[in-house]
């Protein structure tokens, strides 16, 4: 399998430094528009391998998309993180450039690869990608559920006391402060999460999540790289391997959830062809309405994207 990762920033090197070690494809090739800068990390991976006993190749090239031909998957990271202050939705305008001619460029060389979209705002760049790829939307799929998932895995592990690998959660609804944690389908080895923490202490760890990205920003003066790119090298592992995992992603929804035309974080089936299935929970009156909250929020993004196109 032939894995392509578009930008050798932080999220970008990340991700291909975990498909190599984890030998999730068996070539990488990771782009950037900084001269050398994606020849030198797919170098540097490829000279970690004897140490760390791998054998995926790692290639590097700068804006050479004939390089990438064939990709199986394409993972694009391409584009401004945030800085202190800044939301999201502030990186629309250079985001959305960036994501569109990388996309022609990848679907030039690669026609029928899946894409995952890590570049912010999450919900939007996919669809962006969607739009330019012209690719069915079972192909487009934004990563953004699985590390906010991650996150409050992490926190209630943490507040538990106990191991992360027994949280089992799924969040829903665009990747900003109008995400939708569903402490009713959170799970601590099996037994419902409300039985071992209190709603005060619940409460202030779904509200740590939301602003989770934001924490990160104010500590590093940039965004969070670990967690994304583990997250994203975790969606193609799903794909290359169809082992048809059960995470939360962003993809457009047509009438699921009673929502239309609009790119927002749901449960889905992950496999060979990209999005199998989505998974439609029955919410409750009041995870609807913060659906909806989260839903009106992605769409006037949609439509700031709709005005610059
Ligand atoms: P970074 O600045 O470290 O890396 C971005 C890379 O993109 C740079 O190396 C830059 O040269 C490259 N680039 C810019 N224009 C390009 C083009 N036209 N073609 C190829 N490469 C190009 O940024 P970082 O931290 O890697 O973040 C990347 C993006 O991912 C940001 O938009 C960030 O907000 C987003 N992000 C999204 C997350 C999510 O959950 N969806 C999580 C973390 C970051
Ligand atoms: C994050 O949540 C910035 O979207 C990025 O870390």
């Amino acid at each position: 399998m032939k894995v392509t990762v578009v930008g050798a920033g932080n999220v970008g090197a990340t991700c291909a430094d975990v498909l190599a070690y984890r030998e999730i494809a068996n070539e990488v090739v990771l782009v950037d528009i900084k001269e050398g800068v994606a020849e030198g990390k797919a170098l540097d991976i490829w000279q970690k391998s004897p140490i760390n006993l791998y054998d995926t190749r790692t290639v590097g090239s700068t804006g050479d998309y004939s390089k990438t031909a064939d990709s199986d998957v394409v993972v694009i990271t391409s584009g401004l993180p945030r800085k202190p202050g800044m939301t999201r939705d502030d990186l629309i305008q250079t985001n959305a450039g960036i994501v569109k001619s990388v996309t022609e460029s990848v679907i030039q060389h690669s026609p029928n690869a899946i894409l995952i979209i890590v570049s912010n705002p999450l919900d939007v760049m996919t669809y962006q990608a969607h739009m330019s790829s012209k690719l069915p939307k079972t192909k487009v799929i934004g990563m953004a559920g699985i590390l906010d998932t991650a996150r409050y895995r992490a926190f209630l592990a943490e507040a538990l006391n106990v191991s992360p690998k027994d949280i089992q959660a799924v969040l829903m609804g665009g990747h900003g402060d109008t995400m939708v944690p569903l402490p009713r389908y959170t799970t601590v080895g099996g037994i419902p999460v409300t039985e071992l923490i209190g709603k005060e202490e619940l409460d202030a760890i779904i509200e740590r999540t939301k602003f989770g990205g934001g924490e990160l920003v104010k500590l590093m003066g940039t965004s969070a790289w670990y967690a994304p790119g583990a997250a994203a090298a975790q969606m193609v592992e799903a794909i290359v391997k169809d082992q048809r995992r059960v995470f939360p992603v962003c993809i457009k929804l047509d009438g699921e959830y009673g929502i239309d035309d609009c790119y927002l974080g749901v449960p889905v089936v992950l496999g060979k062809n990209g999005v199998e299935k989505v998974l439609e929970l029955e919410l409750n009156a009041e995870e609807k309405e913060m659906l909806e909250v989260s839903r009106g929020h992605v769409k006037e993004v949609m439509a700031v994207l709709d005005n610059l196109n």
